[in-house]
């Protein structure tokens, strides 16, 4: 057993990742709002270091697992949609990386990203570039381009960098090479207090009820948890730079033979 550090552990899938982890005999440092063992806002660059560094005093400079689950979404401001789900997911991907090298077993490290990234039509290239440059400034003036596009894009834009970033380090030797499987869940709707507010928000309820699942209904908690638990211990040891889709279906739906696609090359 081991130590894993999950963020957004107060609630939603973050908790139910932390209570699958515990059930296993792991020890969690939780990082939140409110009751957590590091107390942090990720919404701040000063407060993204503070928690990096009681995460890094906490666990003594070694970790086995990382699970990246704070987040927020629509109907909420752009810009700490942005810092929260981009920033404050890189800062512990990155920071993280060396602790988790140094776990005795093959550590591993699920980004909570979202299906946000493949049904957003539109999603400027230009956020994303800027979001993996860690051009903070750059990527604030594209949202505020984007008028009333401008939370979702900065959702989708968010979640899409966090899987760039996954599908870019997982097989580097930084990574994969120092025995560590960093991958991501892309949920789909799943009930939770994230998925509430929007489901309380008149234009963004309806949007979310209109949203096609072809399973029906809403993903649980624990349904998205029990993946990122398996993608947490040996089952994942040969896994590197998935992104997995667990959504009932509306990835499929909306881009059948969108992905896996092939390339060209030429000879
Ligand atoms: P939730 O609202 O239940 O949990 C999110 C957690 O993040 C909360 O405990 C909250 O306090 C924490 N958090 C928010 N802002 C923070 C800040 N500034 N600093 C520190 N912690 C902060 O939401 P849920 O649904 O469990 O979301 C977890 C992750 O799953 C998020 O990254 C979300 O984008 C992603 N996701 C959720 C989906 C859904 O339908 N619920 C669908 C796809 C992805």
């Amino acid at each position: 057993m081991g130590t894993i550090v999950i963020t957004g552990s107060a609630s939603g899938i973050g908790n139910a990742a932390r209570t699958a982890a515990e059930a296993r005999g792991e020890r969690v440092i939780g990082v939140d709002l409110r009751d957590a063992e590091v107390i942090a806002d990720l919404s701040s660059a000063d407060g993204r270091a503070a928690a990096l560094a009681q995460v890094l005093e906490a666990c003594g400079g070694t970790l086995d697992g990382l699970v990246t689950s704070a987040g927020v979404g629509p109907p909420f401001d752009p810009h700490a949609i942005l810092a929260i789900n981009w920033f404050g997911t890189e800062v512990f991907l990155s920071g993280l990386r060396e602790a988790l090298a140094a776990s005795d077993g093959i550590a591993k490290a699920v980004a909570v990203a979202s299906n946000a990234t493949t049904t957003t039509p539109n999603l400027p290239d230009a956020l994303v570039d800027a979001c993996l440059e860690l051009d903070g400034a750059t990527a604030d003036a594209v949202i505020d381009d984007l008028g009333d596009m401008a939370m979702p894009m900065a959702y989708a834009g968010s979640k899409m960098a966090v899987s760039r970033y996954v599908r870019r380090h997982a097989p580097s030797p930084d990574w994969a090479g120092a025995g560590i499987r960093l991958n991501a869940i892309a949920p789909g709707a799943t009930l939770t207090p994230l998925l509430q507010g929007g489901l309380d928000d008149d234009l963004y309820g309806e949007l979310i009820r209109g949203f096609p699942v072809p399973t029906g209904g809403f993903g649980s908690p624990e349904q998205i948890a029990a993946w990122i638990d398996a993608m947490l211990t040996p089952m994942a040891d040969f896994m590197c730079g998935s992104i997995v889709f667990v959504d009932g279906g509306t990835d499929a739906l909306v881009r059948p033979d969108a992905w896996p696609s092939s390339y060209e090359l030429t000879f």
